[in-house]
């Protein structure tokens, strides 16, 4: 059995939860579930971070204790999970008696390793991020996060000899390709750690300054620097040395973090591990930043999107679903209602809620709702299963790497070709005909592959796939799902059960009225489904005669439109109309797209350009080669030209 330990950041309990702590919560969760279904021990660590010159002055400011204010957010946060659906193994907090010891124990042992040593520094100190910028940093002599204007601060402190470790971690990424993922943000640690040499870690505050931290065990005038106490829970929560859950999940550590912190988990933290003499983490897997409508969220702009208002008003499982479908591993994603409402709509309520319910009304209509027996496979099925055998290998093999949103593409290739099936297969015509061992086999071919959507759904959305597999007559146990074998298993679905009249598991949804517009420092409310009147259902009203159809501007919103770089193109061996283009997206591995532009443009022409690409357009084979997207051209009666950015942009820029 394989062991698989993934971490949150411990969040800071200066501010409330938003949709950006949701969701790595929800990421972090649903990888949990991932890997129990494919048979893993898994373990998986929240918490929040309570320490240091933030959470001193935030508790100052309502005019409580440190301890008394992190206890009262650090419990907001703890909330968090139950609301999200998720079910963290343990929550940690850097208050907690064990994580102070366990924070004292490694300080006294690099310490007496020598690698701790006291010095003086003088530097630029921003107290939004708790630490030292130099000269070089600093945007127009202001910190380049917080736009404020650091102090100049000179004094002693203790220091970690980070630079010490600089060749070891150059050396530990480049062997270990899947260290830092996606592979842009390990160039970029690359990048910094080759650009010039790493500067030792001020890893104390004196206490004349700053008392709200862990004393350090060497000398009691100072205080641990928050992100050397921080950085530890994910040892202390395992019971660092000498504990079980240490032995048993360390060093099959996953972290999950935004692309902000990346420099403190990709640097300090493996140079940290290394000189206490504990093996590296198994991966670092950097996600994007989620903004509104393309702005930072930020509470001064009144446009911060709390969790559990999404939860109430769409319900936990299509919140879910949005967030890991919608944000490509790595990239920022922009969230608003309309492209949720659209999205719901589109994948779960018309492709996979209509299958759904279809399938089970036909089996009610046809076989008074018991699974039928099937029969002889056709040439239609068998096609079909294949489908259906690459779309789950596709998810899985997307999903183990955090791909959520690949990989819930790949299994929607299969809740597609269901629909065709039903098109193709018209079960209503063989009732007609009395062709019922045919259309026993069709029936029974539909149920087991929503068998198999639903046991592959509960990674993201555990609530949904639970019922839906009890609509199936299919109880959920997860001590006999063996995920892995399901796209080559069959037959699970026993015949004779029963299934569900109906299902609206997946309803349509509707946006709220447009919130009047609200004083600054409102959060738009969304409102209930109920209580929106006129009720604004995300569909294109009917176009004048003539006209080319008006769609919404969520409709709009549904297309991924991204500047890429064509690092090469060929012929297409069995096609002359087409080209077999490369296109870097700035995704780890480039896509490939396959092009109705051979008789326009050269491979050597495409090679090296940058051209707009449509990057979620559902994947196809065109003539046997698989293609994951559209490359845009402008054309009048005369020419093709390739659409293209007025000036550089970098591979992956969104068009909007
Ligand atoms: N306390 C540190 C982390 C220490 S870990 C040893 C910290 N806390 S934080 O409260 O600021 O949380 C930052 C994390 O929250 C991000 O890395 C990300 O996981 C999540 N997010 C906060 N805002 C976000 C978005 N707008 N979008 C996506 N995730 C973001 O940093």
């Amino acid at each position: 059995m394989s062991r698989f330990f993934v971490t949150t950041p411990i969040f800071y309990v200066n501010a409330k939860p938003h949709l950006g702590h949701a969701f790595t919560t929800i990421l972090a969760d649903s990888m949990t579930r991932f890997h129990q279904l494919m048979g893993d021990e898994a373990f998986f660590l929240t918490g929040t971070d309570e320490h240091g010159d933030k959470i001193a002055k935030a508790s100052e400011e309502v005019g409580q204790s440190p301890k008394e204010y992190a206890d009262q957010i650090s419990g907001l946060f703890r909330d968090l999970a139950p609301v999200v659906g998720a079910k963290p193994s343990q929550f940690i907090r850097t208050t907690d008696p064990e994580h102070i010891r366990n924070v004292q124990k490694v300080l006294q042992k690099v310490y007496e390793a020598g690698d701790i040593y006291f010095g003086e520094y003088g530097g630029h100190y921003c107290f939004g991020c708790e630490r030292f910028y130099t000269e070089k940093e600093l945007v127009d002599g202001m910190c380049p996060d917080h736009k404020t204007k650091p102090e100049y601060i000179a004094e002693k402190n203790y220091f970690f000899r980070m630079s010490k470790y600089q060749a070891w971690l150059i050396q530990h990424i480049n062997e270990n390709p899947d260290f830092i993922r996606p592979a842009r943000y390990r160039n970029e640690v690359l990048s910094l750690l080759e650009s010039g040499a790493l500067e030792d870690l001020c890893i104390s505050r004196p206490k004349s300054r700053l008392t709200w931290g862990i004393e350090l065990p060497f000398d009691p005038d100072f205080v641990c620097y928050v992100w050397f106490d921080a950085l530890l829970n994910y040892v202390s929560a395992l019971g660092y040395p000498r504990g079980e859950k240490f032995k048993k999940f360390w060093p099959a550590a996953n972290h999950i973090v935004a692309k902000d912190i990346l420099k403190p988990h990709a640097v300090f933290w493996p140079t940290m591990l290394k000189a206490a003499g504990i093996a590296p983490y198994q991966s670092l897997n950097v996600h994007g930043y989620w903004l509104v409508r393309d702005t930072k969220m930020s509470k001064s702009l009144g446009n911060v999107v709390e969790p559990k208002k999404m939860v109430d008003t769409y319900g936990v499982s299509a919140f879910r679903y949005f967030l890991m479908r919608e944000m490509a591993f790595g990239s920022d994603a922009s969230f608003t209602e309309e492209a949720l409402v659209g999205r719901l709509n589109a994948d779960l309520a018309n492709d996979l809620g209509n299958l759904f319910n279809r399938s089970l009304a036909m089996t009610h209509k046809y076989f008074e709702g018991k699974v039928p027996s099937p029969g002889d496979e056709s040439m239609e099925d068998a096609e079909l299963k294949r489908l259906g055998r690459d779309a789950m290998q596709g998810f899985q093999a997307n999903f183990a790497e955090f791909r959520t949103a690949r990989a819930l593409e790949s299994l929607w290739e299969l809740v597609r070709g269901l629909n065709k099936y039903i098109d193709q297969t018209a079960p209503w015509t063989l009732y007609k005909n009395k062709n019922m061992a045919r259309l026993g086999t069709v029936m029974y071919v539909l149920l087991e592959h929503m068998r198999k959507i639903a046991v592959h759904l509960w990674a993201v959305m555990p609530e949904a796939s639970v019922k839906m597999l009890d609509q199936l007559g299919a109880a959920f146990d997860l001590d006999k799902i063996v995920l892995s074998k399901e796209p080559e298993v069959w037959g699970l679905l026993e015949s004779g059960g029963t299934v569900a009249a109906t299902s609206n598991l997946f309803p349509r949804v509707e946006l709220p009225e447009p919130a009047p517009p609200a004083p600054k420092e409102a959060v738009a409310e969304p409102k209930k489904k109920e209580a929106a009147a006129p009720k604004k259902a995300v569909e294109a009203p009917a176009a004048p005669a003539g006209a080319p159809e008006a769609i919404e501007f969520a409709d709009f919103q549904k297309l991924d439109l991204r500047v890429g770089t064509v690092l090469s193109a060929a012929k297409h061996p069995d096609a002359d109309k087409l080209l077999v283009v490369q296109v870097s997206l700035g995704e780890e591995a480039p896509r490939q797209i396959v092009a109705g532009l051979a008789d326009r443009f050269s491979p050597e022409e495409l090679t090296g350009k940058q051209v707009v690409v449509v990057a979620n357009l559902a994947p196809r084979k065109l003539r046997g080669l698989m293609s994951q997207g559209m490359i845009l051209v402008a054309k009048d009666a005369e020419v093709t030209r390739l659409l293209t950015a007025a000036g550089a942009v970098d591979d992956g820029g969104k068009v909007a």
